[in-house]
């Protein structure tokens, strides 16, 4: 159990970099296993879901070497084709693997961990994905087990423009015979990033960032180098913690177009935000104005990886907003803890309506999943007096070092 605490009240000032994106890396190092070269990775960020890839990976077979930032994964070796519930049960997404499994090996066994902090975590868009390539899918118990003597191309329409769907979709169609077509594909930049990446492990692909994806051939290179895209919600984070700590600080190395959904809504508050080639400034001055309604939907509408964030900066903004969250079933559940702060949140269903009060109050609060609880610590930056934030993990799974990144800025913050 990790402990945060803040003391509230200190302005945020300074420029710091945006570490690399755990939602982009994840399904990354998934692909490496789709050839028997070696793959060299860059700006790969230090959290403990991708020490849990990494170790997945060599359970794999693979030989894996880091150091600092970098990866190098020698997939020549990997034969495995299981992953049981000790290795799943480290990651929520391990299902990231499905894909590229079945594409190396022809069959696959993934235990998934079930449902999440977020709600049930189903993979029924996965199976019928796999199935549309050609393999067998089906659901024994809590695994996932696939089986394909070979996997052919395919028409795939997706329903519900599934990020992690269109990834595995991605992945196992370079090992399919003939053109594979995925109608309704997400469009988030992490699905972009995946399209350059496999382009580089050469894939022939084209279409990511519409709902379009087409992938005619894999031919693998040898010695592929990538570096991974910039944090796009880590970003959100951090401009969200100068919106409730009040200041003026600069992301260096973001990309601006990735969160415009995120800084347009920073910017209806009231604060000053500049955009700039690759880096994004805020500047937050007195009380922000409340943004009325934020709701969640695939990119590029708002993450809903970012309600959270933004929420704990309407919690002092004058006047009221209404959260619709349409991703995730359960995805309030930091609300309770905020109330605890002096928050005044109603939640029923998909909607969270909070009404601005003048100031927080330092609490002990409980951090329940990744992003609610970085909420808490941005919460607590602008409250009145200590917050003590207990943390089974969570956070480390998505952020870096977000103690160091906002103590660089000038928050009392510790964690031990
Ligand atoms: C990815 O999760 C991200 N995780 C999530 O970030 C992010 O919130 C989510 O996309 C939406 O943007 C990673 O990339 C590792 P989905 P994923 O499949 O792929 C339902 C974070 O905080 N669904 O787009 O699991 C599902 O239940 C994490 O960094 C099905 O019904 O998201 C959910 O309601 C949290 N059947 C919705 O779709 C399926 O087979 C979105 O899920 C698959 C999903």
């Amino acid at each position: 159990m990790s402990v945060w605490r803040i003391q509230g009240g200190e302005k945020l000032a300074g420029m710091t970099p945006v570490q690399g994106s755990k939602n982009a890396v994840l399904p990354v190092l998934a692909a490496a296993i789709l050839t028997d070269s070696e793959t060299e990775l860059t700006n790969v960020p230090a959290l403990r879901d991708v020490d849990a890839s990494l170790h997945i990976l060599r359970k794999l077979g693979c030989n894996i070497s880091r150091e600092g930032d970098s990866v190098l994964i020698d997939a020549a070796p990997a034969a495995g084709c299981e992953l049981g519930r000790d290795l799943t049960g480290q990651m929520r997404s391990s299902v990231i693997f499905l894909g590229a499994v079945l594409a190396r090996s022809g069959r696959a066994r993934i235990a998934l961990p079930g449902g999440c902090e977020l709600g049930p975590r189903p993979v029924d868009l996965h199976l019928q994905v796999m199935r549309a390539l050609g393999a067998q899918a089906e659901m024994e118990g809590d695994d996932i087990v696939c089986r394909a003597e070979k996997l052919r191309g395919a028409h795939i329409d997706l329903p519900f423009p599934s990020v992690g769907a269109t990834e595995n979709a991605m992945i196992a169609a370079c090992a399919a015979e003939g053109t594979t077509v995925i109608h309704g594909a997400a469009r988030e930049p992490e699905i972009v990033e995946l399209q350059g990446f496999l382009r580089a492990m050469g894939a022939v692909m084209s279409g990511a960032g519409t709902d379009r994806i087409v992938i005619d051939a894999f031919r693998p290179k040898k010695h592929v180098t990538w570096s991974v895209m910039p944090d796009r919600i880590g970003a959100a984070t951090l401009l969200c913690a100068c919106a409730c700590a009040g200041g003026d600080v600069e992301l260096l190395g973001s990309e601006p177009g990735h969160i415009a959904a995120v800084t347009d809504a920073l910017s209806a508050m009231g604060a000053r935000v500049d955009i700039g080639e690759n880096r994004v400034r805020i500047i937050c001055r007195g009380r922000l104005t409340a943004p009325g309604r934020v709701v969640t939907r695939p990119y590029p509408g708002f993450p809903t990886d970012a309600q959270p964030l933004l929420m704990a900066a309407a919690l002092t903004a004058r006047g009221g907003t209404v959260f619709e969250e349409n991703i995730f079933d359960r995805r309030f559940r930091h609300a309770s803890q905020m109330v605890r702060m002096g928050a005044d949140i109603r939640t029923e269903g998909r909607l969270a309506v909070v009404r601005g009060v003048e100031r927080l109050h330092g609490a002990h609060v409980l951090a329940e999943d990744l992003r609610g609880g970085a909420a808490l610590i941005l919460a607590g930056l602008g409250a009145e007096g200590e917050t003590v934030v207990e943390d089974p993990g969570h956070v480390d799974r998505g952020y870096e070092s977000l103690d160091g990144a906002l103590a660089a800025l000038g928050a009392h913050i510790g964690k031990n």
